[in-house]
């Protein structure tokens, strides 16, 4: 069984966005710029955007890390995004989710310049995706694809099952894992909290990439033999033995599934590094972009 290690992989990615922005930096030009607006301080929420700092270092990216207060209003949440949207510095913005109640995420998602929209998350930039045109593709379903490249795992004719749909994950990855892409030609069934035969369905999967945020939900009574599963959940459960008081837990259970499966993304160590690598591209893309104008 092949362990889908997202520090090999991610490794890989970053090894080769550093060595563009050492070579850009020797032509006397500037590094890529990401800017992160963080509101309030959910403490999964402030690992995420350190981790995405910490990893601009490492890739000779410039990093602005923007803090609001929990009671920010949206005015001047959106204000701050403007001014990064005017900003000719900045090449990627992105808006750490979720959002507290009071701030309207969809509004603060368009207010989004869609040439510096890194997440992909701007309905444009949506629109090009499910048209299979260039955009920025969300990090994760990116990162995913990033890692399926990586270990030279075969999509095309395959039956993928996507579990989730959320704007973030498994929408995006349906659509891109059924386009007309290296990674995709698969034939997909997105599958959420209404579906009916889960089980059956996961069955038939020769790819499955569980993403709904339910620790241990996917069992070996639900998988083929050789399948390849791709775990995406990153839940926080409480656990006295362990340092900080908390265990991060996939939406597999790992045991299980490593029994059946061909291939399988650890928890942490998979799919969570490859989102970084995931947003550094994107981040590299919009630079590019913008040096092209
Ligand atoms: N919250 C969970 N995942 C993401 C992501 O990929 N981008 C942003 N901005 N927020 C998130």
């Amino acid at each position: 069984m092949l362990i889908l290690d997202g520090k090999i992989a991610s490794a890989a990615v970053k090894a080769t966005l550093l060595a563009q922005t050492q070579a850009l930096t020797t032509e006397g030009k500037r590094a890529p710029h990401l800017a992160a607006i963080l509101v309030g301080n959910n403490g999964a929420s402030e690992t995420y955007v350190a981790s995405k700092v910490k990893n601009c270092e490492e890739t000779g990216f410039e990093s602005t890390l923007i803090r609001l207060d929990v009671a920010v209003s949206e005015k001047i949440l959106l204000d701050k995004i403007i001014e990064l949207n005017n900003n000719p510095s900045i090449d990627g913005i992105l808006v750490q989710l979720p959002l507290p109640k009071h701030i309207d995420e969809a509004k603060v998602i368009e207010t989004i310049n869609p040439a510096k929209d890194v997440d992909g998350f701007h309905p444009a930039n949506v629109g090009r995706l499910v048209q299979g045109l260039p955009t920025f593709i969300p990090a994760t379903p990116y990162g995913i694809l990033l890692m399926l490249a990586h270990f030279d795992i075969p999509t095309k004719g395959k039956n993928a099952v996507v579990i989730g749909r959320s704007n973030i994950v498994g929408r995006p990855m349906s659509i891109l894992l059924s386009s007309n892409i290296p990674q995709g030609n698969c034939t997909v069934t997105l599958c959420h909290s209404h579906t009916k035969n889960l089980k059956e369905i996961c069955l038939e999967a020769d790819i499955i990439i569980a993403a709904l945020g339910v620790p241990n939900f996917l069992t070996c009574d639900m998988i083929k033999p050789g399948a390849v599963i791709v775990d995406v959940g990153i839940t926080r459960v409480e656990d006295a033995t362990a340092k900080k008081g908390f265990r991060i837990k996939g939406d597999v259970n790992y045991e299980e599934a490593c029994a059946k499966a061909s291939a399988i993304t650890p928890v942490p160590g998979g799919v969570g590094l490859m989102t970084i690598a995931g947003l550094l591209k994107n981040t590299m893309k919009a630079f590019e972009a913008s040096q092209n104008k």
